[in-house]
């Protein structure tokens, strides 16, 4: 349903050239974190499900688009944007473990295998979320050399505003359990957030000013569980690794159940259009722009989705 076999263009061509050392840098560095924190003096189970929620990795768009952005910003420091982009992948594992819990969306899937819970029991679950939370700060604390020594309590703090209250990950997670949510707030704080802090952690790593990057992350956040809720309408539990039609039998606020399957394509498009606008004026900007629209292709692709959603 979502397989699209077409021709890559110039530019996606270019983005995979680069795409293999930038995943090895991703899973060198949380290897490297996962040593630090679930080393093999630590209780076994814990160990085990810390690595089962990070190992293997789906998409790790968010360290992609933290290491994309310090490239464009000339990338000085590559070992601190290495370990800002562990920390935000980091951060997000821990909150699909969470997410995933039963007193959340009770998914008994995640990437194709079981969830955290499913495997561990949710007391372990519940521990295996906090470990990486905790984790990732440490990583970024580890990874500071004296030269880059004054960008670290700026990227702890981004890290810690973008994740917790009034409009982080924790916020959004918690408007689903207000009585009334916009649900544009909620996708902001839930995800979009997320994608604000890689935009915004990846300038930071490279000493450059985070503030004209914050739109773009928020901007492809939003998107991004925009597509999500399109997903979750239109694939199969096995296309998706973790169970389809969550959102509708959670009576979760979606884009698709609010402005229909089509309406939320358009909306996705008009997202991706404007995240792309939001890119500020750099040498890396091509680079960046082809980046969005592969990942968008992916998410939506323009043929197999868009006919699915006609055909709804
Ligand atoms: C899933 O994120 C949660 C959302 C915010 C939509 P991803 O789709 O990036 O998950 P992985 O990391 O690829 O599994
Ligand atoms: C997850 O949102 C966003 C998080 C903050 C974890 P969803 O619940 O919509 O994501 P999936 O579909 O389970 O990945
Ligand atoms: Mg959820
Ligand atoms: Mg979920």
């Amino acid at each position: 349903m979502l397989q699209k076999p077409r021709r890559q263009t110039p530019a996606e061509v270019a983005i995979l050239s680069r795409s293999a050392s930038v995943a090895q840098r991703i899973e060198q560095t949380l290897h490297w974190a996962l040593a630090l924190g679930g080393g093999s003096d630590g209780p076994p189970l814990l160990t085990a499900a810390m690595h089962h929620a990070v190992f293997p990795g789906g998409a790790r768009i968010r360290p992609q688009l933290c290491l994309a952005v310090a490239g464009a910003c000339g990338d000085p420091h590559p070992a601190l944007a290495e370990a800002a982009a562990g920390a935000l992948e980091l951060l997000h594992c821990a909150s699909l473990v969470h997410d995933d819990l039963p007193c959340f969306d009770d998914a008994p899937t995640r990437r194709g295998v079981p969830s955290v819970h499913a495997a561990f029991g949710e007391r372990i679950a519940v521990l295996t979320g906090d470990a990486l939370i905790v984790l990732a700060f440490q990583a970024l604390a580890e990874a500071v050399e004296p030269r880059t020594q004054r960008l670290m309590a700026p990227l702890a703090g981004l890290l810690g505003r973008r994740v917790g209250g009034p409009d982080g990950i924790v916020a959004g997670q918690a408007w689903e359990c207000e009585p009334r949510v916009s649900l544009a707030a909620y996708h902001r704080a839930k995800t979009g957030s997320l994608f604000a802090a890689c935009t915004e952690a990846g300038a930071l790593a490279a000493a450059a000013d985070p503030a004209p990057w914050r739109a773009f992350g928020l901007c492809l956040g939003e998107a991004y569980q925009v597509a999500d809720d399109v997903r979750d309408v239109v694939a199969t539990s096995q296309q998706l690794g973790k169970p389809a039609g969550r959102d509708r039998a959670l009576s979760r606020p979606s884009s698709a159940a609010e402005l229909g399957l089509c309406g939320a394509i358009e909306y996705f498009d008009r997202l991706v259009e404007r995240s792309i606008e939001a890119i500020p004026d750099c040498d890396g900007a091509a680079l960046l722009r082809a980046l969005v629209r592969a990942e968008s292709e992916r998410l939506v692709p323009q043929d197999s989705v868009r006919d699915l959603a006609l055909a709804a």
